[in-house]
């Protein structure tokens, strides 16, 4: 049987139409490489700095390391200068991603102020000046993330994807909000719907998926290629088999949590590995039955041996292991 792909980003077939969404201190290697072999379609890796890619490459390395299964992989850049951008991406070519993606929605004072992130939306000219001078330049598709406008006054969404199909971008994905809203309030989808009807290059809808019921909604209303799901999937990675929460078995979690420990251990060496799978730990189970002094033990636990063990011996609790997942 031939597969069809779902979508295409360029000439680069894209299987799938669930994609796990870039997230600064989560979708890091381990985290995308678990999601990619449950099935989420490509990676994207967490943003990174063009300024930083300048000056400091060598400490932001490991967010640029994929495996080869996680192909098609997007290295997502940020700045507000299209010049740095470019030469920010020159360098980044040695490390062969299929897929440049810019930045246009990060909302965090610190970014968007500075005018880039979701302040690029603001200055539609630099965003006509970065997908150009990027698609020229280089040999593999050049992408955006965007929100809908700065506020609900300046909701310039068909504009900027319009510019990005303009000046030779190859997809768009929205998150369907403002800067001014950063992650308050529902997600707003019909916009996706507009964007995707306006364009000829795929879309990638985003914001609120945290069950299939969601996913398959959102596909339906907006049209959109495929969807990204952030928050919904910490903690919930089965959202990529097609899985709600409720539906994955205790055993299926300890298991999956064991792989994703593992991953994380692999890449970031035993201990470190250990301390930074408890943010996940929290996503994954409930802690609220536990006692204080079970939740110290859990989030307290040197070796993967004590985790584990912990763990098997939680397990008879199951409802440790039912309704968690997501922020
Ligand atoms: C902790 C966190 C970190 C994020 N980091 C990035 C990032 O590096 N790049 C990016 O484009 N979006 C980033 N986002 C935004 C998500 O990709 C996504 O657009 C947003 O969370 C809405 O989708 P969701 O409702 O599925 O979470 C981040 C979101 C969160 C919660």
């Amino acid at each position: 049987m031939v597969l069809e792909p779902a979508f295409m980003i360029g000439e680069i077939p894209v299987y799938g139409d669930s994609i796990l969404a870039p997230m600064d201190g989560y979708s890091d290697q381990p985290f995308r490489g678990l999601a990619r072999q449950l099935g989420s379609a490509m990676s994207y890796t967490e943003f990174v700095s063009a300024l930083d890619v300048l000056n400091r490459l060598e400490s932001i390395l490991p967010r640029l390391v994929f495996e080869e299964a996680e192909r098609p992989v997007a290295f997502q850049i940020y700045d507000d200068d299209p010049a740095r951008i470019l030469q920010a991406a020159e360098t980044l070519m040695q490390y062969q991603p299929d897929i440049l993606d810019v930045n246009m929605g990060c909302s965090s004072k610190s970014v968007a102020n500075r005018g880039a992130g979701a302040g690029l939306l603001r200055t539609p000219d630099k965003v006509a000046a970065i997908i150009r001078q990027l698609s020229d330049e280089f040999d593999l598709p050049v992408t955006a993330k965007i929100r809908l406008g700065w506020d609900e006054d300046s909701l310039n969404y068909l504009e900027i994807a319009k510019s990005v199909q303009d000046n030779g971008g190859q997809l768009v994905a929205v998150h369907g909000r403002t800067k001014k809203q950063a992650y308050k309030g529902a997600a707003s989808w019909p916009p996706i719907r507009e964007i995707k009807e306006a364009l000829r290059i795929p879309v990638i809808g985003n914001g609120d998926i945290r069950t299939i019921a969601d996913k398959k909604r959102m596909l339906d209303e907006t049209g959109c290629d495929a969807v990204m799901i952030g928050r919904g999937a910490v903690g919930n990675p089965w959202i990529f088999v097609g899985k709600d929460r409720p539906e994955v078995s205790p055993e299926e979690v300890l298991d999956t949590m064991l792989q994703h420990l593992q991953r994380m251990q692999d890449f970031y060496g035993p201990d470190e590995g250990l301390v930074l799978f408890r943010k996940h730990v929290t996503r994954y189970i409930s802690l609220g039955p536990l006692s204080k002094g079970q939740r110290t033990r859990l989030l307290t636990c040197t070796t993967a041996e004590t985790f584990t063990q912990f763990l098997d011996e939680l397990i008879q609790e199951p409802v440790i292991f039912q309704n968690s997942g997501g922020f």
